[in-house]
Order: structure tokens, then C-alpha cells, then sequence
């Protein structure tokens, strides 16, 4: 093969906006695309398919999309034999408005397509036809099975378990990008899992837009404890993490689950949104504050060091200096260990759409800073208290030249470590005390003990 040509007819180069079940599926088309031939490149000059896999969250995902792909297919002027796929959430909210938009975009495909990726490749080209574009929505959904998956080689890998979300918040596109909700089998899980820990990953993530919900509208038995449970039981895996959790689909099961299962990691991400009752409700979320502040007081009595983080929106519609006062509140209340902050972005297409009571985007900044202040001020606090103890971490990278490693605490604290005097280096994979000594909002350093 010819690595100085230009372009090759069977290499890739895919870029990836979005969550980590973006991350995932992007994984996955990378295992379909290599199965089918494909090579990737990190050029994008070099390869025959360009695969853009997109979010749609915020207008800023839209935004970044549209600019790389605006970038992006310049690469098919004066090379009509380039093929420029569009993926994920963006793809399937706005099949033909991209069209519209931007013509030279051969495939339109939203996520619960990617395992028809090579298909829908191969029927882009008709003999005679001469080009045509495919919206990726006339395939039929196949079983719900994961492609062999290409991660890139490290201690941690993404497994979905569930995918789509049967919730409707009011400001959330998720639902109408991702479909209804859906459960792998817990064999399933469990097999792919075991394949991982064979070729050498250490920790699991398991991934859902509503993880603990797991196993409801699919006729699986199991509850997310149950799977829990099994995955605790695979031989070789030392950590298991699991994200996104929703407050409505907290139960006993899946608490108990975390006491009991040593590989079961301490941290919980369980997205508050709003502290205020009135805004919750028009979030349309499900839950109250007293329900999220009863599920966390039995989560610490059950796990008592456990971590937990949170997604919280400011300045969604008819949010008064009340309510996000009370959104403050809660911050002093639960003491989170981190969180995602965001400013509200109004949707097309979901219920919150077409509401005018917004707080000015002023206003809404102002807030978004006093809160990112407040939880700044929390987190270092709380990584203070941190230091002169020893965590247990889960070495994911280690820099021979810094003579550095770092990785995770069990709470999801990113952690970097040296060593005293010239005892060896741990290699990844492995856990590791640390003393911890020093932190930032960050993170913590400290030295191998
Ligand atoms: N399924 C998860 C997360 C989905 S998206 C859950 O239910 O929590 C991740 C986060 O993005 C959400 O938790 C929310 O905080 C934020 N988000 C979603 N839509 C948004 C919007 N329109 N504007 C601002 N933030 C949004
Ligand atoms: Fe979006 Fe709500 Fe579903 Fe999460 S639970 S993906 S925020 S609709
Ligand atoms: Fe994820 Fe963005 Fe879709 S957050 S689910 S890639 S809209």
C-alpha cells in the first residue's frame, strides 16, 4: 500500500463530539469499519470515509459540528470519491436540514443506525446512478447487539448496557435522538465484559442515558442491581463504574448492590438539575428535592465514603432569583464532589421549546458564574480534605520520563502520584496506594506509599 498517496480507498477518519455513548458508538463503528477493511488515519486529507459523529445537547454542540464539517468537506473538493458520513445526534435530529445545508454530505445517520453503517456505505454506490445521498432512516433497526467494538488500549473501557431514554425533561433532545429505551441482555454484558478482561482492561463503565433503569420496558428480569451483582462476579476486573443515573429509578436494590459489591466503585453521578420543586416540576424531571435528598441520605448511610457528582442546568424558563438561590442551597446541602454546569439551551423539538419566560442570557451567565464559584470553592475543599490520607488508585497512565503515574481514587478523583527514592514504577492496570499531599480543584497529587 502507498502511504504517500493522497487519499486510500479503504481508510477512515472519524471524529467524535458528545457524551461517552457517543464515545462508544464511535468505538463501534470503528470495529465495524475495520471488520469491513477499513484502516483509520488521523488525517483527514487521507482518508476515503470521513465520519463526523455529532451532538445535538446545546446549540454550542450544533455549533462545533457545523464548523469541522464546514472544514471537513473541503476534503471532497476535486475528489467526489471521498464519502463524508455524518453520525449521532445532530445526524438524526436534523437529517434534512443538513442536506439542505450542506449537499456535498453523502450519509445522514442517526445513532440507533450505527450498526448499519457498512450497508448503508455499500448502497451509496449504484452502478449507473451516478451519486446519491442516504438519510439513514428506511433500514430496519436490527437486534440490539454490540459490533465488535475498537477502544483504544488502556485499563478502562465503555460498555453499553441501555440505550435510548423513555423520560421526556422538557428541555432534553436525548429522547428524540437516542429512541426508546432499551436493555442488553445481562448475558450479553457479562460475555463482552469477560472478553475485555481477557485482553487486559480493568475497569468497566457501564453506560446508559438512565443506567439505573436498566432492565424496565425490555422484559429482562434483572434490575440494575442484579446486573451489578453479575458483573461484580467477573474474575480479573478490579473496578466497575456506571454512569448516567436518573433520581426517579433509584431503588433499594441497586443501593444494596453497592454496599455489598466490592468492585462496585464509591461515586455515584446522580443529576440534581434544579433545587427548586417549581422548576424540577416544569423540568418535568419526576422527582422532588425531597426525593433526591432521600435517596442520597441512604446512599451515604449505605456506602459511607461515597462520592457524588451531579449535572445541574441554570436559567431555564420561568427560574426566578428564588429558585436559583434554592439551586445554591443545594449545593450547600449535598456537598457534591463535582459537577457539570450548564446554561440552558432551548431545544427544537422538545416540550420546553417555544417557552418565552427565560431569564435574560445576562442573567443566566451571572448565575452560571456564582454557581461555578460555589461548586469551585466546594471541590477544593473537599480534595483538601483529601490530603495526608492514603487512596487507593487505579493506575490508567504511566510517564516513565516524569517518572509519573496517575489514575483514579475508588470517589473518581483524578490522582497523580511519584515515587519515593527508586522503588519501581507500577505498571497500569495495577492499584497502587497513594499518600496524598497536595490538591488542586482538579485533583490530588501525592507519592506511592
Ligand atoms: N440522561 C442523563 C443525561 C443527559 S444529557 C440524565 O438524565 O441526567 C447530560 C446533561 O446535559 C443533562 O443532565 C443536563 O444537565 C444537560 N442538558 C440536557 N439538555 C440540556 C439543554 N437543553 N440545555 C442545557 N443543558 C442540558
Ligand atoms: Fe434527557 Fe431527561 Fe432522558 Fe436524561 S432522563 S436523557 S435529561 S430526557
Ligand atoms: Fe450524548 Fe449529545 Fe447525544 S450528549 S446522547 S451525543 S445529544
Amino acid at each position: 500500500m502507498d502511504d504517500d498517496s493522497p487519499t486510500q480507498s479503504d481508510t477512515y477518519y472519524i471524529k467524535t463530539f458528545g457524551c461517552q455513548m457517543n464515545v462508544h458508538d464511535s468505538e463501534r463503528m470503528a470495529g465495524l469499519m475495520a471488520e469491513a477493511g477499513f484502516r483509520a488515519v488521523d488525517d483527514p486529507a487521507r482518508a476515503s470515509v470521513i465520519l463526523v459523529n455529532t451532538c445535538t445537547v446545546r446549540d454550542k454542540a450544533d455549533q462545533k459540528a457545523l464548523s469541522d464539517l464546514g472544514r471537513l468537506r473541503q476534503h471532497k473538493k476535486g475528489n467526489e470519491t471521498v464519502v463524508l458520513a455524518v453520525t449521532g445526534c445532530m445526524a438524526e435530529r436534523e437529517q434534512e436540514n443538513l442536506h439542505r445545508l450542506m449537499p456535498e454530505i453523502d450519509l445522514i445517520a442517526g445513532p440507533s443506525q450505527v450498526r448499519n453503517l457498512i450497508p448503508m456505505l455499500g448502497d451509496l454506490h449504484h452502478p449507473g446512478e451516478g451519486r446519491r445521498v442516504l438519510l439513514g432512516r428506511n433500514y430496519e433497526l436490527p437486534e440490539m447487539t454490540t459490533p465488535p467494538a475498537i477502544r483504544p488500549p488502556g485499563v478502562t473501557a465503555l460498555v453499553t448496557v441501555q440505550e435510548g431514554c423513555d423520560k421526556a425533561c422538557a428541555y432534553c433532545v436525548v429522547p428524540r435522538t437516542r429512541g426508546a429505551e432499551r436493555s442488553r441482555p445481562v448475558a450479553a454484558i457479562v460475555e463482552e465484559i469477560r472478553e475485555l478482561v481477557a485482553v487486559g482492561y480493568r475497569e468497566v463503565t457501564l453506560l446508559g442515558q438512565n443506567v439505573n433503569g436498566y432492565g424496565k420496558n425490555s422484559g429482562t428480569k434483572e434490575s440494575f442491581g442484579d446486573l451489578l451483582r453479575a458483573v461484580n462476579d467477573i474474575d480479573g476486573l478490579l473496578r466497575i463504574r456506571f454512569t448516567t443515573s436518573h433520581p426517579s429509578d433509584m431503588d433499594a436494590g441497586m443501593i444494596s448492590a453497592m454496599k455489598e459489591c466490592k468492585k462496585v466503585m464509591p461515586h455515584l453521578h446522580l443529576p440534581l438539575q434544579s433545587g427548586s420543586d417549581s422548576l424540577l416540576s416544569r423540568m418535568d424531571r419526576g422527582y422532588s428535592l425531597a426525593l433526591y435528598r432521600d435517596w442520597v441520605s441512604r446512599l451515604r448511610e449505605a456506602v459511607p465514603h461515597v462520592s457524588l457528582t451531579t449535572d445541574l442546568i441554570v436559567g431555564f424558563c420561568g427560574e426566578t432569583e428564588e429558585d436559583f438561590a434554592k439551586t445554591l442551597s443545594a449545593v450547600e446541602e449535598f456537598r457534591f464532589d463535582g459537577a457539570f454546569c450548564f446554561i440552558y439551551s432551548p431545544r427544537p423539538g422538545t416540550p420546553a421549546h417555544g417557552w418565552t419566560d427565560m431569564p435574560s442570557r445576562d442573567l443566566s451567565v451571572a448565575r452560571f458564574r456564582r454557581l461555578e464559584e460555589h461548586l469551585d470553592a466546594l471541590i477544593l475543599e473537599k480534595n483538601r480534605n483529601q490530603v495526608g490520607r492514603v487512596q487507593e488508585v487505579l493506575v490508567e497512565r504511566v510517564d516513565p520520563s516524569l517518572e509519573r503515574l496517575s489514575g483514579r481514587s475508588p470517589q473518581f478523583r483524578h490522582v497523580r502520584a511519584t515515587r519515593e527514592g527508586d522503588r519501581p514504577l507500577p505498571e497500569t492496570g495495577e492499584v497502587v496506594s497513594v499518600k496524598i499531599r497536595s490538591c488542586t480543584k482538579a485533583g490530588l497529587e501525592g507519592v506511592i506509599v
